[in-house]
């Protein structure tokens, strides 16, 4: 049966009509719907084209449109498109993936369990820490640590240990034993009360511990670099010390890789960047570049260990393993290393900050830049002397960018935050960044726009 192509303005009725779509009222009729991709740039139903500064959701490591990409998945759906990883199945393409990934990941993670994405990834993270002490005799150890500002996801495990209350209204209960300690940023110092950040956290951290009784918790959840909460980065002792802590605790550290993970940061991992080795690191969407869905956690041994013992971890995802997610995410790596996206992440990030700082520095509505490889923000405030937030006011600043420009940004948290594919170009970084500055030299203090 052959389909009549829809019309633009069909594609957008129809899209008005049928499709709910994550965080988006149904006042809001404008509709962007995208056709093609090729590197940095997008392509949409009218034919305007774009230029994706966000890499998606915080992917694309190896941009739109890869033919490569294309033809693997291709073979591998010819050849063996799904079959379960449940029990003692498996396929080469999973066992190749699994192969790959420990031998990039940091030592001691030694084995993989695979899952579809971020979200999936958290809560198998979740009930692996539990497990592991449930396992190990300790079946008291049920408390979950987190941040404020974190972000893990919306599952119900996940969903509970980030740290927004606008992600967990209408949701209530969540579950329970997940307690929340301060995030890790320091140009809101206010935070730390006059202390050293890392000081103050970490002393919140012990005295948390305390409070809820070692011997009660499993494991301390955390993103290297706080996504949703704006590209909040830690300073360089924090991770490190929190590890410490952990150890002397017995308690399990999960690092939610899913955005940092795949040389978004300059490394495979962000747990490399700050030289800490977490106990299991999830990760999704750069492990594919958002080709296809995916995801996969780095077990340390010994807690695979105590999954494997006697009848195994009993949960498992229908796509665990997936061939043709494999085959896709093996193709991506090869060309992350082929392409040296690595180094090339830390270079054009590196890049991206100093025209950053030169073009919106002087503004007086930024009040922070930051950014470690590519990820980064710039961090809007009303008053730069007392870092008051600048208000966010509709139409919201990336629509305006993007209705403007054709420049695609995302605003997290009162931050203007840029997470573009690793390819992209010099020329790119400085369009991205031109066209940044065009409207926030207009945005006043109070959040309006000049015209
Ligand atoms: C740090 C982090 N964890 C988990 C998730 C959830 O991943 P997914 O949307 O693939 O379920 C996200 C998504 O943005 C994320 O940023």
């Amino acid at each position: 049966m052959s389909r009549t192509p829809m019309t633009p303005d069909q594609l957008r009725d129809a899209d008005r009509a049928r499709i709910i779509h994550p965080y988006l009222p149904g006042s809001v009729t404008e509709r962007v719907v995208m056709t093609g991709g090729s590197g940095c740039r997008l392509t949409d139903v009218d034919g305007r084209k774009y230029l994706d500064a966000t890499g998606g959701l915080w992917l694309a490591q190896i941009g739109h449109g890869r033919e490569e990409v294309a033809r693997a998945a291709y073979e591998q759906m010819a050849k063996l498109e799904y079959f379960t990883s449940f029990w003692e199945f498996s396929n080469d393409r999973a066992i190749e993936l699994a192969t790959k990934l420990t031998a990039i990941a940091p030592e001691g993670l030694g084995h993989v369990y695979f899952t579809s994405g971020g979200s999936e990834g958290n809560e198998a993270a979740i009930k692996m820490a539990r497990y592991y002490h449930h396992r190990r005799g300790d079946a008291n150890r049920t408390w979950i640590l987190a941040r404020d500002k974190a972000y893990h996801g919306i599952g119900y495990g996940g969903g509970s240990a980030t740290g927004f209350p606008v992600y967990h209204e209408g949701f209530a209960p969540m579950m329970p034993h997940v307690s929340h300690l301060t995030p890790p940023w320091p140009y809101r110092s206010e935070l730390y009360h006059g202390q050293d950040p890392t000081d103050f956290l970490i002393a919140e951290l012990e005295q948390r511990i305390a409070e809820i009784g070692p011997g009660n918790i499993a494991a301390m959840i955390g993103e290297p670099i706080m996504g949703v909460g704006g590209m909040l980065v830690p300073p360089a002792d924090y991770w490190p010390r929190v590890r410490e802590v952990l150890d002397r605790h017995g308690i399990l550290l999960i690092l939610d890789e899913v955005v940092t993970a795949y040389g978004r940061v300059g490394k495979w991992f962000a747990a490399q960047h700050f030289g800490v080795t977490p106990d299991i690191i999830v990760t999704a969407k750069g492990i594919t570049s958002g080709y296809i869905p995916l995801g996969a956690l780095l077990v340390g041994d010994h807690v695979a260990e105590q999954l494997l013992a006697d009848f195994g971890f009993p949960m498992g995802y229908t796509y665990n393993g997936h061939p043709v997610a494999a085959a896709v995410a093996l193709e991506n790596l090869d060309i992350i290393e082929r392409e040296g996206l690595l180094a090339r992440a830390t270079e054009t990030g590196a890049l991206l900050h100093r025209e950053l700082q030169a073009q919106l520095g002087d503004l007086p509505v930024v009040g922070e830049i930051r950014s470690v490889g590519m990820m980064l923000a710039v961090e809007l405030v009303a008053d730069r002397a007392t870092r008051e937030p600048l208000p966010m006011l509709q139409p919201l600043l990336p629509d305006v960018i993007r209705r403007e420009t054709g420049v695609i940004v995302r605003d997290c948290a009162h931050s203007l935050v840029l997470s573009p594919a690793l390819i992209m170009t010099e020329g790119e970084a400085k369009e991205a960044v031109a066209a940044m500055r065009q409207v926030l030299e207009r945005v006043q203090p109070n959040g309006e726009l000049r015209d």
